[in-house]
């Protein structure tokens, strides 16, 4: 929303001239907040496998403009939310239109990390701010990296790599099993899991790679691993798939007989829920629990769920965590260089997840909590039972 939209072209160029000696006629972005307001958009799945994190994320972001007055950086926000889709098909089209819009000032969301890779490049381009609150493609804060693209989640191959030494200590000389979905993210999840347990001496006794977005029957893969007598099985999943898979482990009898591991992703919020007992006793590894114990998380669990059916998850976190830091970054100003400015200085973030603040790569500098589905006050919870070694790849 610029107010100098509507004020003939020569006017407003000799007004932003006048303004800023030219600058801002170079200031990336070109967003269209003017002093007082700023528009954000919000691209997060509303179809597909993953709509439930994509609910999620929304209410995340929305309760922080509701406990912040609808404002960011003392501008008033103007929200629109916008469809991710299934899939980078339709996620990189829905982003690139958001990139080139040049009424929108900064982007929240993106899950799917194939989606994210996909619009890394466009927003570098644009010079518009993309503030990741899912898609955990280890590239986006690695060799991808653009001074434009931040992140508020993880780095898939870090939330794997986090209980990789936990596990080895578990199965001795047994040997694990891996399966996620076939996809950039299903690759570097297990593909961080696997380093860190060879490295503490483990050894993997086969991969299975499913295709993602499309398997309902996970028996016939579930029957390989069950043939192939391992110690213990570690996954990634999430949203619907995740509930689909837990819950054909469990009836295939090999929950009795298999110990089960994943990253977080696996047994959060609405999945876990739909899981029910199917899911009792995984452990895994994320960056969050509404079950943490910290005054922070305890004030944000209690106003998400007065606001929302159901306790926070990590998708609402990492969305809340987005607000937080452009409430930061946009005291700057609301271009795309001068939030990106705000974004380096944004200093430690007070959150339910516990404090973190940017490390050099773009995204969380933050604590893995081992987590292990209990029924908790009559509900099933990811009860936290520590902290997880820093992993180091
Ligand atoms: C991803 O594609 O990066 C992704 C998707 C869902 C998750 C985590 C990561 O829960």
């Amino acid at each position: 929303m610029r107010a100098t939209r509507s004020l003939p072209l020569a006017l407003t160029l000799t007004l932003a001239l006048t303004a800023c000696g030219g600058s801002a006629l170079s200031d990336g972005g070109g967003g269209g907040g003017d002093d007082d307001s700023v528009k954000i958009a919000l691209l997060v799945p509303q179809s597909g496998v993953y709509a439930p994190l994509g609910k999620d994320m929304e209410a995340g972001f929305r309760l922080y403009l509701d406990q912040h007055d609808n404002q960011l950086g003392g501008k008033k926000v103007e929200l629109t939310v916008v469809d991710e889709g299934g899939g980078p098909e339709d996620g990189v089209p829905a982003g690139t239109k958001l990139a080139q819009d040049e009424s929108v000032d900064a982007v929240v969301g993106v899950v799917n990390s194939a989606t994210a890779l996909g619009l890394v490049d466009t927003f570098a381009e644009a010079k518009k701010p993309l503030i990741i609150g899912n898609a955990g493609a280890d590239d986006i804060t690695g060799k991808e990296s653009s001074p434009y693209v931040w992140r508020t989640s993880f780095a898939n191959g870090e939330v794997g790599a986090a209980i990789g030494e936990k596990v080895a200590e578990e199965v001795g000389d047994g040997k694990v099993y891996l399966v996620g979905p076939d996809y950039a993210a299903g690759k570097e999840f297990l593909a961080g899991f696997k380093s860190s347990f060879e490295k503490a001496g483990g050894k993997i006794a086969g991969t299975q790679m499913t295709p993602f977005g499309k398997t309902t029957n996970f028996q016939p893969y579930l029957q390989k691993v069950r043939n192939a007598k391992p110690k213990a099985v570690f996954a990634f999943y999430a949203g619907s798939e995740a509930v689909t898979f837990v819950k054909q482990y469990d009836q295939l009898g090999l929950h009795k007989d298999i110990p089960f591991y994943g990253t977080g992703f696996l047994t959060e919020g609405g999945a876990l829920t739909a899981q029910g007992k199917s899911a009792d006793g995984i452990f895994t590894s994320l960056h969050y629990s509404s079950e943490l114990d910290n005054e922070t998380n305890a004030a944000f669990v209690k106003d998400y769920s007065a606001k929302n059916d159901g306790k926070p998850t990590v998708y609402s976190v990492q969305a809340y965590d987005a607000g937080a830091v452009l409430d930061k970054a946009l005291e700057e100003g609301t271009g795309g260089d001068q939030i990106v400015e705000g974004l380096k200085a944004a200093g430690e973030i007070d959150s339910p997840r516990g404090p973190w603040s940017f490390s050099d790569e773009q995204g969380p500098d933050q604590t893995y909590y081992l987590r292990k589905v209990e029924q908790k006050d009559g509900a099933w919870s990811n009860v936290v039972e520590g902290d997880l070694t820093k992993p180091t790849s």
